[in-house]
């Protein structure tokens, strides 16, 4: 078969040699977005007066007729026309006859591959922006039944201050709205139009690149031929933002995983989103979790991959480019799975209030409430600190916590205590007045709550 550019070579490379070149066997999935291309531009040819009406209308209802049957699956691709660009073409030209040959005047395979992902990524981060809203919104849902269950808060992974499980998992909520904001400032420079900047310098033909950029749906076009068929920044971009998605995601993974284990026992995971073991009849793993925990690697490395790609690279297009969808691609797939397993994941998890309850009357995370008692009632807060920690200390010698220690070895420890302190330290009591602005008090939870349900 004769290739679309053959006219100047004299040779056809072997099979192998074409495998190894071609993108069709992943560009396929920029079917639609090449085909949507092609029409604005063809519409755009006919409307300068490029091409005839007529043959804009024969080209147009050719990709009308392609888009049908690739979305049946009849398209089949070959490796021979190397990607989805020459493969549409090709079969166009099948289809109308040479007339078809008129579709690429006044473009080039570079604005047009760059055309087609700014289309993709456009799509996609809507669809993924959705998805982050409906874990948000899951989050959401378990924060407002759990206002009042408290749960240890940790640093180091150490015991610290107890906090409303529901400010613990809005924490999430907010990490999220962040992830949304940063695809959404992203899609600002996704739907700019690089068509029509040609190979990289432009066109003979009087083309209007704006009018092919509204019939796109693009805010604008690149100002400059060269960057516009070079830039990959907004697919780095999205890869960044997936890449800090993920993270968040994996970190909240990992406290699923400790907070299912048998060492916790805060959470359990829905039967439908763990799996067993094959020898061990016991075992409810958080695979999932787990999964998706791992997956953020497989992101980064997409993010990696592109930026080292472009770092070398002279203007304007090189075939190293083409490297720049299979990572774009997967990352795709990895985030909008990710995301729709955790908003099922936390919808259905049950959480073990009594647990937790349990947990929160069997620490010294109310020490420093027991401190801050003391330096209210005018004992420098440093004192007041060695105060509190010999008390610790002596807990741990009789094998108790700060609410068991009897009132007298209190008094001994300071004459500012007084009976109330008992009250006080009460985990509920403890978190209740930690109530500065964004704290875990139950009145700030509230806030934050009625804050996040207008954001989903
Ligand atoms: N398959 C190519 C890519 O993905 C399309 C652009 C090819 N352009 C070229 N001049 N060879 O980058």
């Amino acid at each position: 078969m004769s290739k679309l550019w053959g006219g100047r070579f004299t040779k056809t490379a072997e099979e192998w040699v074409d495998e190894f070149g071609a993108s069709i066997g992943f560009d396929q999935n920029l079917v639609e977005e090449d085909i949507q291309g092609s029409l604005a531009h063809v519409k755009m040819l006919g409307k300068c007066g490029i091409v005839s009406e007529e043959e804009a209308e024969t080209i147009t209802k050719g990709l009308q007729t392609l888009l049908e049957r690739a979305r049946k699956g009849e398209l089949e691709y070959s490796v021979q026309n190397e990607d989805i660009h020459l493969n549409i073409e090709k079969f166009l030209i099948d289809e109308i006859g040479p007339v078809g040959g008129k579709l690429h005047t006044g473009r080039s395979r570079n604005d047009q591959v760059a055309t087609d992902m700014h289309l993709y990524l456009r799509k996609q981060i809507e669809e993924i922006s959705s998805e982050i809203k409906n874990l948000q919104g899951a989050l959401l849902e378990q924060a407002k039944q759990h206002v009042e269950t408290i749960i240890p808060g940790y640093t180091h992974l150490q015991r610290a201050q107890p906090v409303s499980f529901a400010h613990h998992l809005l924490a999430y909520f907010w990490m999220l709205e962040r992830d949304f904001s940063r695809y959404q400032d992203g899609l600002k420079r996704v739907n700019i139009s690089p068509l029509g900047a040609g190979a990289l310098a432009g066109t003979t033909f009087p083309i209007d690149r704006h009018y092919s950029a509204e019939l796109l749906g693009f805010d604008g076009i690149y100002e400059n031929s060269l960057d516009a068929v070079s830039d990959r920044d907004f697919i780095i971009e999205f890869l960044a933002s997936s890449a800090t998605l993920m993270m968040h995601l994996s970190r909240l993974c990992e406290e699923i995983i400790l907070w299912s284990s048998q060492e916790f026992r805060f959470i359990e995971l829905d039967d439908t989103f763990a799996t067993g073991s094959s020898i061990m009849p016991q075992k409810k793993n958080p695979d999932m979790a787990e999964l998706i925990r791992g997956k953020t690697g497989r992101v980064y490395g997409s993010l990696f991959s592109l930026l080292t790609i472009l770092k070398g690279l002279p203007l304007a297009y090189n075939k190293d480019m083409q490297e720049d969808k299979e990572g774009m691609f997967d990352a795709v797939t990895t985030v909008k799975g990710s995301l729709k397993i955790f908003t099922g994941m936390i919808s259905s998890m049950t959480v073990r209030t009594d647990v937790m309850e349990k947990a929160v009357h069997s620490d010294f995370s109310n020490a420093t409430e027991l401190a801050d008692y003391l330096a209210s009632r005018g004992m420098p807060f440093r004192d007041a600190h060695e105060v509190v920690g010999k008390l610790v200390l002596h807990c741990i010698q009789k094998d108790m916590f700060l609410l068991d220690l009897p009132f007298a070895d209190y008094k001994e420890a300071s004459e500012l205590f007084e009976e109330d302190i008992y009250d006080v330290l009460q985990p509920k009591t403890v978190v209740a007045r930690r109530n500065s602005a964004g704290g875990t008090g139950f009145e700030q939870v509230k806030i934050a709550i009625e804050k996040a349900e207008k954001l989903v």
